[in-house]
């Protein structure tokens, strides 16, 4: 990773650190301090564990496992070919992958590929603790795979946008979906506040991401951890996709799942803009879905002190899990 975008992270914190209620920032600290030494643990055995998925031996050996899955790529009694593999940026839980493989005729098949890792235990753990994030019922890797893989596939069956199961191991702890080409939703959210303009693009994404949310309570599923960093708009489909789904649960949380999504547009997109942004978000909710307005309310309450912490992980978000370790090493 490049020093300037070291020193861009390092500016960027104390920025917004300064504008963070001092009482939180004391409370953060406490407990930064207090789980130190399982903090360590955690960080580095994922990072020792990441190291090993990124061996592309590692991963044909999974394929191998699974090998039924994988029967679109070779002919019959053909070895199945290694995939070459690249991580991914965009998560702090768990360790995401890109894996590219050459078929017998040449072609490239892309997969998606989550390892889950004991990070994202811990912040299952810690999350609920520090901020009004609903207790996460699934903590484990195994746990949250499970929650994943089950709604992913009921959500499909319900007719919402979510990348398509390829594989999964529940010793491993890993699963693998279809690799979906797009732009983040968060990113988007990020060059409208840029720009200072509206697109008609960035009105039709945060209409579907409003839509797509209801679809999912419709299916009786909330999202939990729903947030523009977990959705992504897929052009050629003229789709935006829900991608994150371990912490989902078929618990009633669907004023939390509305609030949580619009405070992360507010931390990304501040002011008129933003507040447009989640009317339009609302609006196209409530097309599908009745609004319970006073929960909202209460929910965006509850969190207007966060917007800063939500700036802070956003940010944490452009760095892959290696290179935020090398940060924290230094
Ligand atoms: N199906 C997919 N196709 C392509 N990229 C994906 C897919 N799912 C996730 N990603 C990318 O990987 C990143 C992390 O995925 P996510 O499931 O949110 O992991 P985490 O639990 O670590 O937050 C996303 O921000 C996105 O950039
Ligand atoms: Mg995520």
């Amino acid at each position: 990773m490049a020093k300037k975008q070291k020193l861009k992270i390092r500016d960027r914190y104390i920025n917004i650190i300064k504008r963070t209620n001092p009482w939180m920032v004391l409370r953060f600290l406490v407990i930064t301090i207090a789980c130190f030494p399982v903090w360590i643990w955690v960080v580095l055995f994922s990072y020792l564990h990441s190291l090993r998925w990124r061996q592309p031996k590692i991963g044909l050996d999974l394929m191998k496992r699974h090998s039924l899955a994988f029967s679109n790529l070779v002919k019959e009694g053909q070895p199945l070919p290694a995939p070459k593999v690249t991580v991914l940026s965009g998560g702090i839980s768990n360790l995401s992958l890109l894996w590219e493989i050459n078929d017998a005729q040449g072609n490239v098949h892309e997969y998606f590929v989550k390892v889950f890792l004991p990070l994202g235990t811990f912040w299952a753990w810690i999350c609920p603790i520090v901020s009004p994030f609903p207790d996460v019922y699934a903590k484990l890797s195994h746990e949250r795979m499970s929650m994943d893989v089950v709604l992913r596939t009921h959500l499909a069956e319900h007719g919402a946008h979510v990348a398509r199961l390829v594989a999964f191991d529940p010793v491993k702890k890993v699963m693998v979906t279809e690799f979906l080409k797009g732009q983040m939703v968060d990113q988007l959210l990020g060059e409208v506040d840029k720009s200072g303009e509206l697109s008609e693009l960035a009105k039709t994404v945060v209409q579907q991401c409003g839509a797509g949310l209801a679809k999912a309570h419709q299916a009786g599923v909330c999202l939990v951890d729903a947030q523009p960093a977990n959705c992504m708009w897929v052009p050629d489909q003229e789709k935006v996709y829900f991608l994150d789904l371990e912490f989902s649960s078929r618990w009633d949380h669907r004023v939390w799942d509305m609030g949580f999504f619009m405070c992360y547009m507010k931390a990304r997109v501040p002011g008129p803009l933003g507040k447009t942004l989640r009317k339009l978000f609302l609006d196209s909710y409530e097309a599908e879905n009745p609004v319970d307005w006073a929960g909202i309310a209460e929910t965006d309450k509850l969190l207007k002190e966060y917007v800063p912490v939500f700036q802070c992980i956003l940010a944490l978000r452009e760095f892959t899990a290696e290179e935020l370790f090398e940060e924290f090493l230094t």
